[in-house]
């Protein structure tokens, strides 16, 4: 049976984080997501739940594992949708660059909800909770920007707002900067930011611009947890994403702009492992016998969010006589 705090998911994101931190630094993008995606699915068996992937590494066709639609946990239990992006910032990782993450966001079925979005891309605007309510994704980004400023009681040229580095959202950083806020622009890794957008102390004050829909879906129950707001429309650029997503999402009309209650609600769960160190966490360190990690982990239902230390210790070796040393 998951443990009531959902804690179970949190030794999951670790796995991912402790195997794909081998690969920081290496440059080699591929192995670091496999090492990740291994780890991640080899913990996910231990857990008392009849799990399905409901956003994955893509297509049963395309991905070996944690694939759409693969059970995962012991079958035995609560069925539980879940959301895994093993390796959030495959570059960061193979770069050794801040901000790669693992990550996982999980609903038991009936009592929460992830929208199953497909692997297309997404228009995002994630704010904290004092600016729930007042901001509207269809406005341009400076009406956002001054409503913004109004409701967080700052001049527009103190906030902050984070920007994936595209030469796609060249207009959105000219508008943005013309309204004299400050743009964090990134090169990978939007689920970070998005959770700087709700962590009060990390000072970002929102996320604009497009990034992927997994990954929206992930920060939207982050979003849910801390109690901000996401808005967000799915964006189309293959053929046959439009009706991918209407068959996925179960809504005929996919242009629509997606609530946050509509994108997670209910209990949810979320679950992030630092794999190289950033804004939001540290990444895997390692000390004389042990690895260290550090994860955030949230739950809506008891309206937590955790921040948790892990010293994970190597196993004893055994030595000739048969005793530990
Ligand atoms: P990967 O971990 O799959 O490399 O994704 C990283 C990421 O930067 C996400 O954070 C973001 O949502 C998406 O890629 C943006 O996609 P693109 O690189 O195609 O602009």
């Amino acid at each position: 049976m998951i443990g009531k705090e959902h804690l179970d998911f949190l030794r999951v994101t670790e796995a991912a984080a402790l195997a794909s931190a081998r690969w920081v630094g290496k440059g080699d993008r591929n192995s670091a997501d496999q090492a990740a995606c291994e780890g991640m699915r080899e913990m996910l068996g231990q857990i008392e739940m009849d799990g399905t992937i409901v956003i994955g590494e893509g297509e049963r066709d395309e991905a070996p594992m944690l694939y759409i639609g693969e059970k995962v946990g012991t079958g035995v239990g609560p069925a539980v949708q879940i959301a895994v992006d093993p390796l959030e910032g495959t570059n960061l990782c193979a770069n050794g660059t801040p901000n790669a993450l693992a990550v996982l966001a999980a609903a038991i079925e009936g009592e929460g909800f992830l929208l199953h979005a497909p692997d297309c891309y997404m228009e995002k605007l994630v704010v904290g909770p004092e600016c729930k309510g007042i901001v509207d994704i269809t406005l341009p980004p400076r009406v956002n920007v001054r409503l913004m400023s109004k409701a967080l009681g700052k001049d527009t040229d103190e906030l902050i707002i984070g920007v994936l580095d595209r030469p796609r959202h060249a207009q959105l950083i000219q508008e943005l900067r013309e309204t004299g806020c400050r743009v964090h622009l990134i090169s990978d890794g939007d689920v970070s930011v998005a959770i700087a957008v709700l962590d009060p102390e990390a000072g970002i004050d929102g996320l604009m611009g497009i990034g992927g829909a997994p990954e929206g879906v992930i920060s939207a129950a982050a979003v849910v947890c801390f109690g901000g707001e996401m808005q967000a429309r799915l964006v189309f650029s293959k053929e046959g994403d439009r009706e991918r997503a209407q068959r996925m999402t179960g809504h005929a009309d996919v242009d629509r702009v997606f609530q946050t209650e509509e994108l997670a609600n209910g209990n949810v769960m979320f679950a992030a492992t630092g794999v190289t160190t950033g804004d939001l966490l540290k990444g895997v360190r390692y000390g004389r016998g042990y690895s260290l990690t550090e994860s955030i982990v949230m739950y809506s239902a008891t309206r937590t969010v955790r921040r948790i230390q892990t010293i994970h210790r190597a196993p004893e070796r055994t030595n000739e006589r048969g005793g530990s040393g």
